[in-house]
């Protein structure tokens, strides 16, 4: 189906995008007409249109004096998930730097379709806000610019960020935050706070490319972990892992997982603290995505768990505010202090500009109204996308169905190569993100990264056009 039509045929698609990424499942109810048309604001008739639209489409069944149901063919099916890949159980070292740059370095072509890198569509951002915020916060306190900020960051910054913890179930005080320049520099701190180099680091598999670098970077040496595109890391896994090594840090992303999209259960996030808690491990937790789940509550982050003061919680606001303003933020636990001397070591203080607007955000801008369009968009995008692969790609594709988040994972069939799909594709003005970049190793060679950030018929093309040469991969 393509992007653009009548009123009820999007409100078709947003509900299908929500079914095709698992929000909602088989025999799920879904809300009554009367509730989607007030959550919506479109009319009634609208609504029902939408619904009758879905039931031809096979999607729902309805049930007289009951509701609406997700029919059970169409609900994102486990079987159809990415495998779980089994890697090896021992320590290598990390060289994938090279490879991503050069593989990144094609995504910034503004006629290139935006596929590859997770680049915020900036349409879902609230630019012209933040600009007022920030020129509001240079009237008010004209020598900001002239003015070192604090090492741990803008106090107010950080009263509204330990504000929101609340919504992950974390009680933390101001003073345990540190501000840093994006989450990037978040996890960067954190490796300098609990390792050395040669230091054993153990990773979900696959695993976002950035800390890849940063492992390289610093001449760690990693540890993949088997990692559920449903549920997250594997902690039998990750319990055998660390019982045979010494394990200075492990690195996960318990909500949305890049590049998988999963979404480990509380029960599971509570048993994996206790597991690392019991040997003394820390667990850096990459939370980025986690307040964009796809129209359910903001999950809860691991670190809501921490009794120990073991687990570091990092964010950022790149993936729902602002990229370029370069604001992310770190909870240390017991390494706070280790945190704020590297923090000095390295870039001495955040932007002091960019962490009031984004303070002057949090506190008035509406982020919470912003957030709840960014989460809709988000569910329909990527249920789009999910839609426009199924219907493209080669026989046997199996794609993640992600509940949160603008990352879809595809595995492609065992004989395909997501390195020569990536090529054909650049060819064709189409960037894609190749398995191989999310590996110390290499593995997953037949998986691709697609972003949904971006969800228009150009990108709804390109599709079509990547699951032909995918044929030929
Ligand atoms: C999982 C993950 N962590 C960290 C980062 C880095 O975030 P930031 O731009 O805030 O530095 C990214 C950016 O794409 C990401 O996807």
């Amino acid at each position: 189906m393509k992007a653009n039509g009548t009123l009820y045929e999007n409100v078709a698609r947003r509900i299908s995008g929500l079914i095709e990424s698992g929000t909602w499942r088989a025999g799920d109810r879904i809300p009554s007409v009367r509730a989607l048309s007030r959550e919506l604001e479109v009319s009634i008739s609208t609504t029902l249109e939408a619904y009758r639209l879905l039931e031809d489409q096979g999607f729902i069944d309805t049930k007289p004096q009951s509701g609406h149901y997700v029919k059970a063919r169409c609900s994102a099916d486990a079987a159809q998930r990415p495998r779980v890949a089994r890697p090896p159980q021992d320590p290598t070292s990390v060289s994938v730097n090279e490879l991503v740059m050069t593989i990144l370095s094609e995504g910034h072509d503004p006629e290139t379709v935006p596929l590859g890198a997770a680049l915020p569509n900036p349409a879902l951002l609230p630019a012209r806000k933040l600009q007022r915020k920030i020129s509001a916060v240079l009237r008010r306190r004209p020598e900001i610019t002239c003015t070192y900020g604090m090492t741990a960051g803008d106090p107010e910054l950080r009263t509204q960020i330990a504000r929101r913890a609340v919504t992950a179930g974390c009680t933390l005080d101001k003073d345990e935050i540190v501000t840093t320049t994006g989450a990037q520099e978040a996890l960067n701190l954190c490796l300098g706070a609990t390792c050395k180099p040669g230091s054993l680091v153990a990773v979900e598999s696959p695993i976002f490319y950035g800390i890849l670098q940063m492992i390289e970077a610093r001449a760690l040496r990693a540890i993949e972990v088997a990692t559920d595109a449903g549920e997250g890391i594997s902690l039998a896994a990750l319990d055998s892992v660390i019982k045979k090594n010494r394990i200075s840090a492990v690195i996960c992303m318990p909500n949305f997982n890049n590049p998988l999209g999963s979404l480990m259960p509380d029960e599971k996030k509570k048993d994996l603290v206790r597991l690392l808690g019991a040997r003394g491990v820390p667990l850096i937790e990459d939370d980025i995505y986690g307040e964009i789940p796809h129209g359910l509550a903001r999950p809860r982050a691991a670190k809501s768990y921490d009794t120990k003061d073991l687990v570091l919680w990092c964010s950022s606001f790149s993936k729902t505010l602002s990229p370029g303003c370069r604001v992310g933020w770190v909870s240390g636990g017991r390494f706070a202090r280790a945190i704020e001397e590297l923090k000095f070591a390295s870039t001495l203080a955040t932007n002091t500009l960019s962490q009031a607007a984004i303070a002057e955000f949090l506190a008035h801008g509406g982020y919470d109204h912003h957030l709840r369009g960014l989460r809709r968009a988000a569910a329909h995008q990527v249920g789009s996308v999910i839609q426009a692969v199924r219907r493209s790609f080669p026989a046997g594709t199996r794609i993640a169905s992600p509940a949160g988040g603008f990352l879809v994972w595809v595995e492609l069939p065992p004989d395909k190569d997501s390195l020569k799909l990536h090529r054909m594709a650049a060819r064709a003005g189409i960037s894609i993100a190749p398995g191989p970049i999310f590996s110390p190793r290499r593995r997953f060679r037949n998986c691709l990264r697609l972003s949904a950030f971006f969800w228009n018929e150009r990108v709804d093309r390109a599709i079509d056009v990547l699951g032909q040469l995918a044929q030929r991969a």
